[in-house]
């Protein structure tokens, strides 16, 4: 009997140039957090996103806590964020000293709700009392509806930090994520679609703002023959051997979204039927790199909730996971402001992400598919 291997949610996916690019770097002897292949690796992805300039660094939240200094962010004041994403991307506002103000998801694209955005900033200029910033994620590899909340980030004059860790590849309209707001984040985490074990990316347009990302992520050394510091700065940048990585992860990303964009088709054909499951919506306005396939349940019609699902794939060795669990009902956050209605609530009470990794097979989400088809007709059947 063959014992099916376990599938994990969305892990790595080997390029194939790793070990030659690797190989490259070792032999240049540049084993530190700067080199050739960083400086590749910077230059091949800005141009690959279509913005002027972009800063390797450590990890995705590094370029979020730098991104949010080099807006002027401070402590006591406050930034908007979205309420329904991964805890980095509030964090890197605490780190700060700052206060996060969570606004809600729209249900049309589960990312920020420029309505409610406007909400908030009316109130706060009323109050007399803008945020600092912004952050907005493209959450699940999907792009924020960026026209509405440019627009209305701009007539409060409210600058934004595009987090775009989960979401390299997608677009919106003609334009690649990461070409909003001031500066916009990528992550190359071990589960994102293209990964160097752990990385990110800061990219802005402003060429000043990524220089200084550079500079605060060496430490923050002052141009002198000895070592010379006047500020507080970090040691945050890529290193060259993961930098190499990178580069090979990168000349492949097309087809990792294709491959991801072809599960979420597949899973469609699989499950689509079922009554009380909803995949994730994809608003025309743009394109995305479907990272996670995301799905919500209504027990009261499919049968089983999604955490019994979950369990039933897990009891195969499959792994699936909970939608993030919004800001504002963590108990890290959870005495912070919000502007809510119940929608990013919603979606963690219902949803589930599948297994959605680039490498898998079409018998891998069959297999995965008829599990949770079964969930159902079980629950039917009793
Ligand atoms: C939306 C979002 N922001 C930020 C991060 C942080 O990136 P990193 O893990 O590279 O620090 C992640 C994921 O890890 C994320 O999903």
């Amino acid at each position: 009997m063959t014992v099916a291997k376990r599938i994990y949610l969305s892990p790595p996916h080997l390029a194939g140039r790793e070990l030659e690019l690797l190989e490259e770097a070792l032999e240049s002897n540049w084993i530190a957090p700067l080199g050739p292949q960083v400086d590749a690796f910077e230059r091949e992805f800005a141009e690959r996103v279509e913005v002027g300039h972009a800063a390797a660094l450590s990890s995705g939240t590094a370029a979020l806590h730098l991104g949010l200094q080099l807006l002027g962010v401070e402590r006591g004041d406050e930034v908007i964020c979205s309420d329904l994403t991964f805890v980095a991307t509030a964090n890197a506002i605490r780190y700060l000293g700052a206060e996060p103000v969570f606004i809600d998801a729209d249900p049309a694209s589960w990312s920020l709700d420029p309505n409610l955005l406007e909400d908030e900033l009316s109130a706060a200029a009323e109050n007399g009392r803008l945020p600092k910033a912004a952050i907005v994620v493209d959450l699940y590899g999907q792009s924020a509806d960026w026209e509405p909340i440019e627009e209305i980030c701009g007539c409060f004059g409210v600058p934004i930090l595009e987090d775009a860790a989960e979401a390299l590849g997608a677009s919106y309209g003609k334009i690649p994520v990461g070409g909003f707001g001031r500066m916009a984040v990528f992550s190359f985490n071990g589960n994102k679609i293209i990964t160097t074990s752990g990385g990110g990316m800061l990219v802005s347009d402003d060429e000043k703002l990524t220089d200084r990302a550079r500079f605060l992520a060496s430490q923050a050394r002052d141009p002198a023959p000895h070592y010379e510091h006047s500020e507080i700065g970090y040691n945050y940048r890529l290193s060259n051997l993961l930098a190499a990585v990178g580069r090979a992860q990168l000349e492949r990303l097309d087809d990792r979204v294709d491959t991801r964009r072809a599960n979420f088709e597949a899973y469609r054909e699989l499950l689509g039927n079922l009554p009380g499951l909803e995949f994730m919506p994809e608003p025309g306005y743009g394109r995305s790199n479907r990272w996670l396939t995301c799905l919500t349940l209504d027990p009261r019609v499919f049968g089983p909730s999604p955490e019994q699902v979950r369990l039933a794939l897990e009891a195969d060795d499959i792994e699936a996971r909970p939608i993030w669990k919004p800001m504002h009902l963590q108990p890290l956050y959870g005495s912070c402001r919000v502007r809510e209605r119940g929608i990013a609530a919603g979606l963690f009470e219902r949803g589930l992400c599948l297994p959605s990794g680039s490498a898998l097979t079409r018998a891998d989400l069959e297999r995965i598919a008829s599990i949770v088809r079964r969930c159902h007709e079980s629950a039917s059947d009793g």
